[in-house]
């Protein structure tokens, strides 16, 4: 059956994926991107289906945000928070850790997951309980760390830990949230090293979503529904 889902970060890398198979399997997509004049890609593949609505949001910007979901009439059966950013590689002493760039990754990974999920809460309720879904990463876990990239890190274990704490407020609500890891994705922040394609984490991206439940809210897996250690 046709669903809806919304997902932040829709014009380029693991979002656009999503937009593009969700799409293709029948869904409606109702893709989000700060900047509609600069999403070409996505733009395309809109032209392209016209079950792709483009939506432009940037979710730090909060009082927007709150505009944007108050005109907003349609159901959300699954909220994908997928926006994010990394600002380095590098460890402590890496310069590209300043001021600007940890406000600007704690805001988007952190605090742009929370006023998203709040902003559209009511959409996610309407019609049936729906589903959160935040796109965390395996470097935020505690038994995987390392001395690179802590703040993109510390802002995934939040990121974590801020779905974990969404599944129990929602779960009275019957809105089950996980908190998933998309895998090593070649994309602009993965690189192109990474091990594997948009199209093969999106796919089973996807199918975890699908298989998200009150049974299993709260859970933290990855791609492949392996269970993630916190
Ligand atoms: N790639 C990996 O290996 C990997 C691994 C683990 C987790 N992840 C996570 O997976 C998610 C998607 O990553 P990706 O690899 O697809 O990254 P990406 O190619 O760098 O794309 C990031 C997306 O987030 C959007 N974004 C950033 N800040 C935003 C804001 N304030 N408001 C709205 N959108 C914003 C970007 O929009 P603009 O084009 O406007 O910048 C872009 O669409 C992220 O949460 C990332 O942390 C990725």
């Amino acid at each position: 059956m046709s669903q809806t889902i919304m997902i932040t970060g829709a014009n380029r890398g693991i979002g656009l994926e999503m937009t593009r198979q969700a799409a293709a399997r029948g869904d409606k997509v109702i893709a989000c991107c700060r900047d509609a004049m600069q999403a070409t890609d996505l733009i395309a593949t809109a032209k392209q289906n016209s079950d792709i609505t483009v939506l432009g949001l940037d979710v730090c910007a909060e009082n927007d945000m709150n505009q944007i979901a108050a005109g907003m009439t349609r159901a959300i059966d699954i909220l994908v928070c997928n926006a994010g950013v990394l600002n380095s590689y590098g460890g402590m002493l890496d310069p590209k850790h300043d001021h600007v760039a940890i406000e600007n990754v704690l805001m988007t990974n952190v605090a742009g997951v929370f006023f998203t999920a709040r902003a559209f809460l009511p959409h996610v309720k309407k019609e049936k309980p729906g589903k959160i879904a935040v796109i965390s990463s395996i470097m935020g876990s505690n038994r995987q760390s390392h001395s690179n990239a802590p703040i993109y890190r510390a802002s995934k274990a939040a990121a974590t830990n801020l779905a974990r704490s969404m599944a129990v407020e929602l779960e009275p609500d019957g809105i089950a949230v996980g908190a998933f890891h998309p895998g090593w994705v070649r994309t602009d922040m993965g690189g192109r090293e990474a091990s594997i394609s948009p199209e093969e984490s999106a796919s089973g991206l996807l199918a975890r979503f699908d298989a998200l439940s009150l049974a299993t809210t709260g859970v933290f897996e990855n791609y492949k529904g392996d269970e993630m250690p916190f």
